[in-house]
């Protein structure tokens, strides 16, 4: 009658896969508890950590969830109770995080009538509703785990991918909000095919290095001509930490999502703490607050 269940924060576009690549942390994340009720409604019945809308169709997760019953036809209500860890605007897939566990805990309250990669386009109404954008690239990760790719929108088909076991994340969150939507409204709508050759190379690349688990080869395709030129000059001290991860040995540097947030990939635990350490050491002597932390990608 009841599930509790930790909701994960996720790094979508990994630079070289905008809106079609991402991956999922795994030691951050959202808790909720989900529980059947006898009203027929779907009720968002309590929100701690952040201040949110409660009126369930103002909610990503209310609004992945009502998407889900209405497909299945569907009367039984849900209550909904939301524990935000991951802040909301921080580029590592808050909306995503509410969203697909929302879902993933009503299909399991239903005796699973839905397999996990069905739940990804009903879990895209939240992010459609945060962001005016149904991407899958951060929904996709938190509900399967590991590294996804959206080979297409229309029709939906997400390809799940290896997850090398060494790989470590470092993400670095100034504490300034950065909304998907605004970010996504400065991108260029056209681009060149040199930059779209030199992307797609990069893309394919990455991901015939996550099955060979060739880590040099992740570092060189972690490029991204297109978006992150556009988005880095919101991100306070962009290029200093980029030069700071990879003189600590850090295999890329990236925008997570739509940022503010910042992520290094690692290869391995020592890497991984040493660009922590020096991310954390260049951020403290500016004037910003921020978060900073190491995950597993799971
Ligand atoms: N692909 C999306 C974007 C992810 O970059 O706008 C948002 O988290």
């Amino acid at each position: 009658k009841e599930i509790k269940i930790f909701a994960p924060a996720t790094v979508a576009n990994l630079s070289c896969g905008f809106d079609v690549l991402g991956c999922c942390l795994d030691s951050v994340g959202d808790e909720m508890t989900i529980r059947k009720n006898d009203l027929k409604k779907v009720r968002i019945t309590k929100i701690s950590g952040q201040d949110l809308p409660m009126e369930t169709d103002k909610n990503v997760a209310g609004v992945a969830v009502l998407s889900l019953l209405d497909h299945l036809n569907e009367n039984q209500g849900f209550d909904i109770e939301i524990d935000k860890r991951i802040k909301p605007g921080s580029g590592i897939g808050s909306s995503a995080a509410s969203s697909a566990g929302a879902v993933f805990a009503v299909n399991k309250l239903l005796g699973e009538p839905l397999k996990h990669k069905e739940l990804v386009q009903f879990a895209m109404k939240g992010e459609f509703l945060a962001s005016g954008n149904a991407h899958a690239d951060n929904v996709a990760p938190a509900l399967l785990g590991g590294f996804n790719l959206v080979r297409s929108y229309e029709p939906l088909e997400i390809v799940s991918l290896p997850t090398p076991h060494e790989l470590r994340m470092v993400v670095l969150h100034p504490l300034i909000e950065i909304k998907t939507r605004d970010s996504r409204a400065i991108i260029k709508q056209n681009v060149s095919l040199k930059k779209a050759i030199n992307q797609w190379g990069n893309l394919a690349a990455f991901v015939s290095a996550l099955y060979t688990e060739d880590y040099a080869l992740m570092g060189r395709s972690l490029k991204d001509e297109i978006v992150e030129p556009v988005r880095s000059i919101l991100i306070p001290f962009f290029e200093e930490l980029e030069k700071i991860s990879s003189e600590q040995g850090a295999l890329g540097f990236g925008i997570s999502g739509s940022g503010p947030s910042v992520f290094a990939m690692c290869k391995g635990d020592e890497v991984a703490a040493e660009v922590y350490k020096s991310f954390k050491k260049f951020y403290s002597s500016k004037e910003i607050e921020f978060d900073i932390h190491v995950s597993e990608i799971n």
